[in-house]
């Protein structure tokens, strides 16, 4: 359960990632009306696969309510991407999820105009939510304490490599991509014009109707209690949620209460080390500090 495949330096966990699942994802054939979903894990993956199915079930339910979010729109990097991929409905655009540096799968996105889907998140609440999510996933290593587990993250490296090299490989590519940027933030606090936003990009428009049903069923309240996409449907061998659920708090700010002032400011001055060139701005760096 706990092997380790590393790919490109970076290490993920082996038992869903294999060096032949690898070369699939990066020789992928994209078709222009494919949905690239691409996030570093714990920045909103599940909740924004959600939102995407919904924009585009057209009022129909039912896919929403019986089937997991990972085979509405499978991971391109995991074992059991051709299998999901050959299942998935061929008269809808594609909805495909990964969490790949861009070095690996830019080559081949930028062969199409796929519409590419970058969900960030303030990387302190992707910390702490990763930190839960290692004691709850048993093909993750449990951290040994809170610090250990910041500076690996500060470091980069932790399974799935630099949250900092992450965000800025993707987002150097805004330019070459038809990618959109939301932040978990702005989800969080303005969901309404964010998921608008999100259907114009999709060129999906959404009647008012419509627009309720999605914002009814990716509320953290009905995503919590819906199995498909709580995650109560894999096994207690793969994750263990007696040890912390998968939709744990999903809110913003979660950070303040794991950092110490000392955690903080290590992890600011990092932060504007790493980032200071990247010309990236984010609701969290909003009046100059993180
Ligand atoms: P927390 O651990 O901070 O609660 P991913 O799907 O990328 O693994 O991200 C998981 C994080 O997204 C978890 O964060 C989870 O609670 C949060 N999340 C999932 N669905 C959500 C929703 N509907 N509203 C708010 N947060 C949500």
């Amino acid at each position: 359960m706990d092997t380790v495949e590393v790919f490109n330096g970076v290490r993920l966990p082996g038992f869903m990632h294999t060096p032949e699942s690898l070369r699939t994802a990066c020789s992928f054939q994209f078709q222009d009306t494919d949905v690239l979903l691409v996030t570093f894990p714990k920045s909103g993956t599940t909740w924004v696969q959600q939102v995407l199915s919904l924009i585009f079930c057209e009022g129909h339910l039912w896919p929403i309510l019986h089937l997991p979010n990972w085979s509405r729109a499978p991971w391109m990097e995991q074992v059991s991407f051709s299998h999901l991929l050959s299942q998935l409905e061929p008269t809808r655009p594609r909805l495909l999820t990964t969490h790949l540096h861009a070095t690996a799968l830019a080559p081949a996105l930028m062969r199409s105009k796929a519409r590419v889907v970058y969900v960030a998140r303030n990387p302190k609440d992707v910390l702490v939510s990763f930190y839960h999510f290692h004691r709850v996933a048993n093909f993750l290593p449990d951290p040994s304490s809170f610090e250990e587990f910041l500076d690996e993250f500060l470091k980069g490296t932790g399974f799935f490599g630099s949250w900092f090299d992450h965000v800025k490989g993707w987002l150097g590519l805004q330019r070459d991509l038809n990618m959109l940027l939301i932040t978990y933030e702005e989800l969080y606090q303005e969901p309404r014009s964010t998921i608008r936003k999100l259907s114009a990009f999709l060129q999906q428009p959404l009647g008012p109707a419509e627009e309720e049903l999605v914002l009814e069923h990716c509320s953290f309240s009905f995503m919590s209690q819906s199995s498909v996409v709580n995650y109560s449907l894999v096994s207690k061998q793969i994750m263990d949620q007696s040890r912390g659920k998968f939709l744990r708090k999903g809110v913003v700010g979660d950070w303040r209460e794991h950092f110490t002032p000392e955690q903080n400011e290590k992890f600011n001055a990092v932060y504007q080390t790493k980032m200071k060139d990247s010309g990236l701005h984010f609701p969290w760096t909003r009046g100059g500090h993180i």
